[in-house]
């Protein structure tokens, strides 16, 4: 609980960068990392904040997997990386824009809990336009959002888009996008 406290006092007080106030809740947590799974070997995540969601996709990840997460907030890295001793994690102190630079290889899966409704249209077009180019043909795009109308969004870069609507405070939408189109975003 002390630690729970001591997440939400850091993610309010740098409210501009994270858009939240308090970690996502269990059932999200679940729910964002369900696509994971055993055939999954790179992973990325998007606004590890202090790594809950990083947890739940690290139980998922096979032994031979790779997770590659995003976070612009070096103190957040910093305690990831003092909380989270597992050596297929790789904390990237650098924005959601930059995958290309940092993964090399094909992508099964992205796992966002990026602020999108806070972050300007041509970063969100950046964040999900590389997102897609790194993702492997049946890759997938999983995004946290508070609203459930924001399908055109992701139908931009997903030609499939499953939202799953979580019971939490305040309530939430998991978008699941499968890239079954690779188009020229
Ligand atoms: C809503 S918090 C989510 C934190 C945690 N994953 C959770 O679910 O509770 C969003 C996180 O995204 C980070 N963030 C914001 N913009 C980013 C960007 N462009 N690239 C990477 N991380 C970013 C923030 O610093 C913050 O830690």
């Amino acid at each position: 609980m002390a630690n729970k406290l001591k997440t939400a006092i850091e993610y309010t007080k740098n409210i501009l960068t994270t858009g939240a106030i308090s970690e996502t809740s269990p059932k999200t947590e679940e729910e964002i990392s369900s696509m994971v799974g055993k055939d999954s070997q790179v992973v990325v995540e998007l606004g590890m904040g202090h790594g809950n969601i990083t947890k739940a996709i690290l139980a998922r990840l096979p032994k031979t997997g790779k997770l590659y997460a995003f976070e612009v907030n070096p103190k957040f890295c910093t305690v990831v990386k003092e909380t989270i001793q597992d050596l297929r994690l790789h904390v990237i102190n650098d924005s959601a824009e930059n995958i290309a630079q940092h993964v090399s290889e094909e992508v099964d899966n992205i796992v966002s809990s990026l602020p999108l409704t806070i972050i300007s249209k041509e970063v969100q077009h950046n964040i999900l336009s590389a997102g897609k180019q790194q993702l492997k043909s049946t890759g997938t795009y999983s995004q946290i959002l508070y609203n459930k109308n924001k399908s055109k969004k992701f139908a931009e870069y997903y030609s499939s888009i499953d939202i799953k609507r979580i019971v939490a405070f305040p309530l939430q939408f998991v978008y699941h996008c499968q890239n079954t189109d690779k188009g020229s975003h």
